[in-house]
């Protein structure tokens, strides 16, 4: 806790070292708006500002598009709105496959102008040397392996991964590479449960699942997956709390016809003289 000038205290906001593996599961959920951060903020161990921003919040068929900008306004915006959660803002496709100089320009921009602690990417062995360029100078990673929705047009799709053995065998070292080169975690994404069981106990680091069994670490889901946000298609692994999209339908339909009845705004949405 922070001593507050008035003597009350405010919880300190979560550092890497506050995601404990073996433990009670690590939760986890992504924000991309200040509205959403202040509401998620007190009831898990971190923010993930995904690049999923572009799918739910943007509209495109993929993350491809996203862009560093995106991330960055994003970040900030639940940076602000937040105190408690530790944040993860996700590095954008193209804004660090290049080189780990490339990676590493990137990450500090996100760190300087969000001010996040910690930066996710995706990749497996190929970019275990960009992620030790990271961690060695300041900047903790956070992995993703498994599905990796940026390598979406090499995939074929976003298909499950590690259904074979060969498959399952390249996940598992893509893991390794990943958590040997010093990220602080991993998201496992879209996985079979033997994988990510395998995984989660090989690797000293938390493993954070995501359509990966309850064999992981802790669990992510996409907020507007699990608020009935995003209606466009539901994933096999997501469940839904909330149908929030039929009540704002409702919403917006009262309003529309309040406002064409003429019943909104009533006297007391009115200013008065003085
Ligand atoms: O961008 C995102 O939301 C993610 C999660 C699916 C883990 O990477």
């Amino acid at each position: 806790m922070i001593a507050q000038p008035d003597g009350a205290s405010r919880a300190k906001r979560r550092g890497v070292g506050d995601l404990v593996k073996g433990g009670t599961p690590i939760v986890g959920l992504t924000a991309y708006t200040a509205p959403i951060a202040t509401l998620l903020d007190p009831h898990v161990d971190f923010l993930l500002v995904g690049d999923s921003v572009g799918m739910v919040v943007y509209g495109f068929e993929s993350t491809l598009p996203v862009t560093v900008d995106m991330m960055i306004a994003h970040g900030a915006a639940v940076m602000r709105s937040s105190s408690r959660a530790l944040v993860v803002v996700d590095m954008p496709f193209g804004s660090y496959q290049e080189s780990r100089e490339q990676a590493f320009r990137t990450a500090a921009r996100i760190l300087a102008e969000t001010g996040c602690a910690t930066v996710k990417l995706e990749g497996g062995a190929e970019m275990a040397e960009t992620v030790r360029f990271l961690t060695e100078r300041g900047v903790p990673v956070m992995g993703h392996v498994g599905l990796m929705p940026q390598s979406v047009n090499a995939a074929g799709g976003f298909k499950v991964q590690g259904r074979d053995r060969q498959q399952a065998e390249r996940v598992s070292a893509d893991a390794a590479a990943i958590a040997g080169a010093g990220a602080f975690a991993l998201v496992i994404e879209g996985t079979i449960e033997p994988v990510a069981r395998a995984i989660t106990e090989a690797v000293p680091i938390p493993t954070i699942g995501i359509g990966a069994s309850p064999m992981c670490d802790g669990q992510i889901l996409v907020i507007d997956d699990v608020l009935g946000l995003f209606t466009q298609f539901k994933p096999r692994f997501v469940r839904r709390y909330a149908e929030l999209a039929p009540l704002i339908t409702a919403a917006v339909e009262a309003y529309a016809e309040d406002v064409r009845a003429r019943r909104f705004p009533g006297p007391e949405h009115c200013f008065g003289m003085k």
